[in-house]
């Protein structure tokens, strides 16, 4: 019945939105996607001024004199590992999610994950009294593994208390304010602002303010009650906490979809990887992920966001209007995924998906053109141009659609072990990306921005032939879709 009357609504239907679910909302991504977007952004300005506190320290330490190219050299290399171990702890946040969000719950989860940011905030906020950059290299992978979880549990948990036609609407939350936490990650560490010599070890504490919120807000909020119905069979708390989220006690109907999904795996218990990789109605679903997962990283947004400053300097503006002009990029970022937060209930899933990723090929084609020709003001003007485009049609989709769709495209017995592996992944690809684009850009210049045309190219024919709807759809409804499927 729930499914009739879900039809027969207008596009964008605000239906089951309520004071109760939107704190429930803010609750779980505000603490969440926080750490996840702050902790990726936050490393970019104040290195010019942490890079030479760690070539003192060298020196400080060593007792010979050490020679300048050879302690430049170390000093990079230690300050790419404190960047990129955050990836690293993500892929391993990433892999436990499966794990944790079935034995502790979501909202559990959630709440115990803060104790990764306490303690990263502790050793980050040491590292300078005690004189040790280890200490930040360690916060930064601590912080990893909780960002890893979170970017598996938090859009887990937001599919699963929200109404089917806002299900797009509230995953999208969790991008947007990952772009809202790298804007402020930006603007603070700038150098006039808190990317001081001073002020750096406080700019890296300020990630605990929103576990602290977290841990204060998220117990007002129930457990997923997909979770306490289907994965612990405890009806009435899922009725509760159900009745809560919708505040209202008219919650038969959606109550007896649940129920049914229950009898249908009620004898099927968590799925492992195993069974994941052999079954093939799961298989489907689990390679959709991935590859949608590598899409989204491997798109190449991560070395544009990096190399945008370059850019905006090719274009003759100087560092500081460069340095503006990237910030105005993050404010159309977080601008941009916000209309897309009302157009994913609209156009659907692949649809934007398809006009992000053909949009990016193009824009991505031109740009790397346009970079052989940089010489000429016209060209370098056309860059900055495509790079805003670039970020607006990743916004559209590419950047908000692969963090929900997982939860999307799996029933509750094979969510968490699906999630896990599509985390993972799209950590892992990060990771690639960032250790991998500067040397290849040293190498071949901006025609590295052609093999990411490329990928976008490859990623958008896989899209449009392989990755179904989901919009308005139960979850019933997309797996036993891929259940005839893989009969066929
Ligand atoms: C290096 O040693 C000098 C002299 O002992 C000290 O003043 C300075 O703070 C040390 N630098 C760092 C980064 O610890």
């Amino acid at each position: 019945m729930a499914k009739r009357s879900d039809k027969e609504q207008p596009s964008l239907s605000l239906k089951g939105f309520n004071p109760h679910l939107a704190f429930a909302i803010g609750a779980a991504a505000l603490g969440s996607s926080f750490q996840h977007g702050f902790n990726t952004g936050v490393v970019n300005s104040p290195a010019t001024v942490i890079q030479p506190w760690i070539a003192e320290l060298k020196m400080n330490r060593s007792d010979v004199p050490l020679n300048k190219e050879s302690l430049e050299a170390d000093v990079t290399v230690t300050w790419a590992i404190a960047v990129a171990i955050f990836c690293v702890g993500g892929m391993i946040g990433g892999a436990l999610v499966g794990t944790a969000a079935d034995r502790f719950g979501r909202k559990g989860s959630l709440l115990l994950n803060n104790i990764f940011v306490v303690a990263a905030v502790f050793f980050e906020a040491l590292a300078k009294p005690l004189a040790s950059y280890e200490l930040i290299i360690l916060g930064r992978f601590l912080i990893g593994i909780n960002s890893g979880l979170n970017a598996g549990l938090s859009p887990m948990y937001l599919a699963e208390i929200s109404p089917m036609h806002l299900r797009g609407a509230v995953g999208t939350v969790y991008q947007l304010i990952i772009t809202i936490s790298i804007l402020v990650a930006q603007v603070l560490g700038m150098n006039k602002l808190m990317g001081t010599t001073e002020l750096w070890p406080w700019l890296f504490s300020l990630t605990i303010v929103p576990a602290i919120v977290q841990l204060i807000t998220l117990p007002f909020c129930p457990e997923s009650p997909k979770y306490l119905l289907l994965s612990k069979g405890r009806d009435m708390d899922a009725q509760r906490a159900l009745t809560w989220l919708r505040g209202t006690i008219e919650v038969h109907d959606e109550m007896e979809d649940m129920r049914s999904e229950y009898e249908s795996i009620k004898l099927i218990p968590r799925v492992t990887l195993t069974e994941l990789i052999m079954n093939s109605s799961l298989r489907i679903p689990l390679f959709i992920s991935i590859m949608i997962m590598l899409a989204q990283q491997l798109s190449g947004i991560n070395a544009i966001m990096f190399y945008s400053t370059n850019i905006f300097e090719m274009a003759q503006l100087d560092a500081e209007q460069a340095q503006n002009a990237t910030i105005g990029v993050g404010v159309v970022n977080v601008l941009m995924t916000f209309i897309s937060m009302i157009l994913v209930e609209k156009a659907g899933r692949k649809t934007l998906l398809l006009i992000g990723f053909f949009g990016m090929f193009l824009d991505t084609s031109l740009l790397a053109v346009c970079l052989l020709f940089k010489s000429h003001a016209a060209a370098s003007i056309l860059a900055v141009v495509l790079v805003v485009l670039f970020i607006v049609l990743f916004a559209t989709g590419p950047g908000s659609i692969p963090w929900f769709l997982v939860s999307e495209l799996f029933n509750q017995s094979a969510r968490p072990t699906a999630t896990s592996v599509a985390i993972a992944i799209n950590w892992g690809a990060n990771f690639l990306v960032g250790i991998m684009f500067p040397p290849l850009a040293a190498a071949i210049n901006s025609n590295v921005f052609f093999v990411f045309a490329v990928l976008q190219g490859l990623f958008t024919v896989f899209i449009w032939l392989k990755v179904p709807e989901t919009k308005n759809k139960s979850i019933e409804e997309i797996s036993s879709m891929f259940r005839q499927q893989s009969y066929q």
